[in-house]
């Protein structure tokens, strides 16, 4: 990672561990501080942060705005443990088995209020921030219920499938980006590149976390292998089988996905069809596309060429899940 990114990083987790958790409830704060101290990548503020640096270096109180991403990012990530029963999440025990899940509810609420309590530091572009801020939040919330009604779907279209990760994860990505713009004084012209270059890299970002939850390594990847397999999830994976599997491999998924009992045997079986069909090579190619694509995007932005290129590297990095 380039100095820069690792230096905001680092503001980042330090921004994070001076947040004021009181030491009572213990219940309340002690799954906060736990999950905070998780790790994570810290992708969203960092992406802020090399946004803002086109323009203008971010300043103290920007580091603190720029951290209100990352804790809304950890609320929907404790909520969404809870809603794909997931035991596993930075290679450690998720919220609601440490605790409980009304442990993992409230904990995330407080967290989502702790990330309007950083937002609060934007300044003379409060409203404006605030305002985009809920509007990207909905839409998160909107992308989350997709993604649980696509499990009871026996055939959603790939189009919806997109429009779900736009919503569940890419607005937030495209958020982070346009912020950074934002607090550094950015046109309308580039806050609108630069929300579409977050948008792209989403939609890629999004479809590797389907890919890896499948084919990643457990170790680094964080996660229960093949969790989205146990909890039904209609993936990019799911998705491309549809089109492009025999009768026979279509007719397999979609009986094994009926089952309401699901194992390892599970995953196994759909892994099996999955790899038969070299599902790893379109989905490389789709990848590659999303993040080829976002190059040009940087490229027509106004700002600093050694800023674009910092963005551009640090892109490279997560389209190679190499952060
Ligand atoms: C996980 O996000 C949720 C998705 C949108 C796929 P990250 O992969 O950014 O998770 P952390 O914060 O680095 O753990
Ligand atoms: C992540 O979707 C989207 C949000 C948390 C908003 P996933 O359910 O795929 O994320 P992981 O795989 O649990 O990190
Ligand atoms: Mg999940
Ligand atoms: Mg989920
Ligand atoms: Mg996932």
């Amino acid at each position: 990672m380039s100095q820069r990114a690792k230096y905001f990083r680092e503001k980042i987790e330090a921004e994070l561990v001076a947040i004021d958790l009181p030491a009572n409830p213990s219940n309340l704060y002690d799954p906060m501080r736990y999950f905070l101290n998780l790790g994570g990548k810290r992708m969203r503020p960092v992406l802020a942060l090399l946004a803002e640096e086109l323009f203008t270096e971010p300043s103290e109180s920007d580091i603190k705005v720029a951290s209100a991403i990352e804790l809304f990012h950890n609320f929907t990530l404790l909520h969404d443990d809870i809603m794909d029963v997931a035991p596993l999440r930075r290679g450690q025990q998720t919220v609601h088995e440490k605790w409980n899940e009304n442990i993992g509810i409230l904990s995330g609420d407080a967290l989502m209020v702790k990330s309007y309590q950083q937002l609060a530091f934007s300044g003379a572009h409060f409203m404006e921030v605030f305002k985009r801020f809920n509007t990207t939040a909905l839409e998160v919330c909107e992308g989350q219920q997709m993604d649980m009604d696509f499990e009871k779907k026996p055939d959603p279209a790939t189009e919806d499938y997109l429009e779900m990760i736009r919503l569940k994860t890419a607005v937030l990505i495209g958020y982070s980006l346009w912020l950074g713009g934002k607090l550094g004084g950015a046109s309308e012209g580039d806050l609108q590149n630069l929300y579409r270059v977050g948008i792209t890299v989403g939609l890629g970002f999004q479809i590797m976390d389907d890919f890896l939850d499948v084919f990643g390594d457990p170790e680094s990847f964080g996660k229960t292998p093949g969790g989205d397999i146990l909890a039904g999830k209609k993936t990019i994976l799911w998705m491309l089988s549809m089109d492009i599997g025999t009768a026979d491999q279509i007719k397999k998924l979609k009986s094994i996905y009926s089952q309401t009992q699901r194992d390892s045997k599970t995953v196994d079986e759909v892994m099996e069809v999955f790899s038969a069909l070299r599902i790893d090579q379109k989905i490389d190619e789709l990848i590659r596309e999303k993040f080829d694509s976002v190059g040009s995007m940087i490229k027509d932005l106004n700002g600093k060429e050694e800023a674009k290129e910092e963005l551009r590297a640090y892109l490279q990095l997560l389209a190679r899940r190499t952060i």
